[in-house]
């Protein structure tokens, strides 16, 4: 296989990038998401402040017209994201108590359903986890308690029951206290039979944050609670041969691990990464490929 997603495919996984709605008349960006992709996530269209700005009016236009690029070519798509304290509208901030309890579920119902049977897996629950392991203090756990995340995915699995359910977080791709406070978590659903299908590893990666040596071992403890796990937002700052070097592991690690269904790089091209005058991703700014491509390409069998 000559491309990302053709040789991620005869792995049987998947292989895909963040798309921004607003580079979809790009020739050269959609050229290159075509014949390289088979899955998207939209990077911001997706999010509560993008798609329920006010109180129950929703904006489904550039998140549907991502989906049904994708649908259209036969990508998967990546739901990103259900509840996360981020890039939330100020209305959310400001509610209390059963008032935020109806608004999310009503959010999840409503989002869900909108795309319902088209989403191969969602985001229900993003960075709740502080980097020692205690909950974030975020709006949904100071009003709803520890019990938000389990809401979130009891009500997620009846808008959709047959997507992926997944909870999403960064720096928890090694084990560390914020990973073990994952693991807990997802134990502790499996346990219970709380609906929980995947755990999605962001896999932002640079210096100071550098691919972790347990990384394999890591996605495999998550994968032996009986859950798949997905690389979501992978990206790696550098260039040439030690960057190269660092995709290739991150990709060897996926396929050792037979539930680790697939791989999202968070872009198509470092023109338009979200990390300032970076270069993280796989294609140049001129849309070219890589060394750290040529790496990818090689790790999943393909030439
Ligand atoms: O849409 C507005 C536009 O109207 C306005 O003119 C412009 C001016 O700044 O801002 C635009 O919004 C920006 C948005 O991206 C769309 O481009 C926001 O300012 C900007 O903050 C936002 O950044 C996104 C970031 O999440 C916000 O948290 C990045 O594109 C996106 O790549 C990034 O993605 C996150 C994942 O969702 C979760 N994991 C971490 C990852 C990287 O931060």
């Amino acid at each position: 296989a000559s491309t990302l997603g053709a040789a991620a495919a005869e792995r049987g996984r998947y292989f895909g990038t963040a798309v921004a709605a607003n580079r979809l008349g790009e020739s050269d960006y959609v050229n290159t998401l075509n014949r390289e992709f088979n899955s998207v996530t939209p990077e911001n269209e997706m999010k509560w402040d993008a798609l329920e700005p006010n109180q129950g009016s929703f904006n489904y236009g550039n998140a549907d017209r991502i989906v049904s690029h994708a649908r259209g070519r036969g990508m998967s798509v990546r739901g990103h994201t259900l509840v996360w304290h981020s890039q939330l509208p100020g209305w959310v901030n400001n509610l209390s108590g059963s008032n935020l309890r109806s608004a999310t579920n009503n959010h999840i119902n409503q989002v869900m359903g909108h795309w319902r049977g088209q989403i191969h897996s969602w985001d229900v629950v993003n960075e709740a986890f502080e980097e020692n392991g205690t909950r974030r203090n975020s709006v949904f756990q100071r009003q709803l308690g520890n019990g938000y995340i389990e809401e979130a995915f009891r009500a997620a699995r009846a808008a959709d029951p047959n997507a992926k359910l997944c909870y999403n977080d960064y720096n928890t791709d090694g084990q560390n206290a914020k990973s073990n406070a994952v693991y807990a978590l997802v134990q502790d659903f499996r346990n219970r039979g709380v609906p929980i299908d995947c755990v999605g590893f962001q896999s932002h990666f640079n210096s100071q944050s550098p691919v972790p040596s347990d990384y394999q071992q890591n996605l495999q403890r998550f994968a032996n609670l009986g859950v798949d796990v997905q690389i979501t937002e992978l990206d790696i700052e550098g260039s040439g041969t030690a960057q190269a070097n660092n995709y290739r592991r991150v990709v060897e690690a996926c396929l050792a691990v037979s539930r680790c269904t697939g791989i999202t790089v968070w872009g198509v091209t470092d023109k338009y990464s979200w990390r300032p005058n970076g270069t993280p991703l796989l294609f140049d700014g001129n849309y070219n490929k890589k060394p750290a491509y040529d790496a990818v390409l090689a790790a999943l069998g393909g030439s």
